[in-house]
């Protein structure tokens, strides 16, 4: 009889995973903590459903290690790693973030476009708002330009809703190839271009070296006046002084902010207060371990089919 493959699972949800996934022809292994144990059958181990802080702990115990999936859209903590483990593939989580990252963007919308972002910014300063309200939700957003930065995985589906509510829907990648969801993509060299006159702007990249600061004081100033930006990829493509500048000065109608460079986000930090600034603590797509599933078990019988599994991390781009 020949030895099932074994997959260690890495991760603080590791028993249930292993309780659901018992039916796959593997042998699981779990590992809740999150440095690892002396075990020596880690030594030998091929495959790995992992969150990648504890993959990065976990490494060094793990030299047989091939593929793995990792729990999270980002890799960032094993990105270092990488390199120095050329025969290692791992797998971003794709699939379970868009759909719910469109209701956070209907929220804020909505919001938006009835002006009560207004109403409830003002609420703070008790500042009565009626007739700035109405001048907001006066506005037709038929046709108006809204960018999206990233047409990955979940940049499609937010392109997809917005064209679903009226925008022009504007992509930017690094390449300017179409992406399905946009009315057009337009390369990241030229994203003062299709960022003029946008009325809305919703930043989804990961966090690599090209996408740091990406959003300064350049690209916001193209916006429309009072346009609204959304930040949910990775807090470090934002450049907050310029960000603070431009809600300071008016021409920033309101922020939305899921993600940070420094999280939790610090007590002291002048976002919580600028004016017009929405601070949620990255919950935009809040998944829980069961949508992990069907993506792990799609992914794992490919790779023991000797198929290439989706969401492969290209460690030189970063992502
Ligand atoms: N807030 C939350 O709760 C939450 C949840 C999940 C994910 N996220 C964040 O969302 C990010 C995106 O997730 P995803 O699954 O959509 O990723 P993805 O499928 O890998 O797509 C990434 C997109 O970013 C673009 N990109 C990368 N570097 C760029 C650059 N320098 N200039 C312009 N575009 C660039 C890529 O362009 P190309 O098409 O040209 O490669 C691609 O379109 C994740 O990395 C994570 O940081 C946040």
């Amino acid at each position: 009889m020949t030895e099932r493959p074994v997959v260690a699972l890495i991760d603080a949800e590791a028993a249930r995973f292993a309780e659901v996934l018992a039916d796959l022809p593997v042998t699981l292994r779990s590992y809740a903590a999150p440095t690892p144990p002396g075990d020596p059958a880690l030594a030998s181990i091929p495959y790995a459903l992992a969150a990648p802080d504890r993959l990065a702990a976990y490494l060094p115990a793990l030299p047989a290690l091939r593929w793995a999936q990792s729990t999270w859209a980002g890799v960032n903590p094993l990105l270092p790693l990488l390199p120095s483990r050329p025969e290692l593939q791992v797998s971003a989580l794709k699939g379970p973030f868009g759909a719910l990252m469109v209701r956070y963007l209907n929220f804020w919308l909505d919001g938006f476009e009835q002006g009560l972002l207004v109403a409830l910014a003002a609420q703070r300063r008790a500042r009565w708002t009626h007739g700035a309200v109405r001048r907001q939700s006066g506005r037709d957003v038929r046709g108006a330009r809204a960018v999206v930065l990233g047409t990955g995985a979940i940049g499609m589906d937010l392109g997809a809703a917005l064209t679903a509510r009226g925008y022009h829907a504007i992509g930017l990648n690094r390449s300017g190839a179409p992406a399905p969801g946009f009315a057009e993509v337009t390369p990241i060299a030229r994203r003062l271009a299709a960022l003029a006159g946008a009325e809305v702007l919703v930043s989804v990249v990961p966090a690599t070296a090209e996408t740091a600061g990406l959003l300064d004081d350049e690209a916001l100033a193209e916006l429309a006046p009072g346009a609204l930006l959304m930040n949910v990829g990775r807090g470090s493509v934002v450049q907050e002084a310029a960000l603070l500048a431009a809600l300071e000065s008016g021409h920033l109608g309101a922020a939305v902010l899921d993600v940070f460079d420094s999280e939790p986000l610090p007590e002291d930090h002048a976002f919580w207060s600028a004016p017009r600034c929405f601070v949620t603590p990255h919950i935009s797509a809040p998944t829980e371990w069961e949508a992990v599933v069907p993506v792990f078990r799609e992914n794992l019988l490919k790779v023991l089919a000797g198929e290439p599994p989706t969401g492969l991390v290209d460690p030189g781009r970063g992502y």
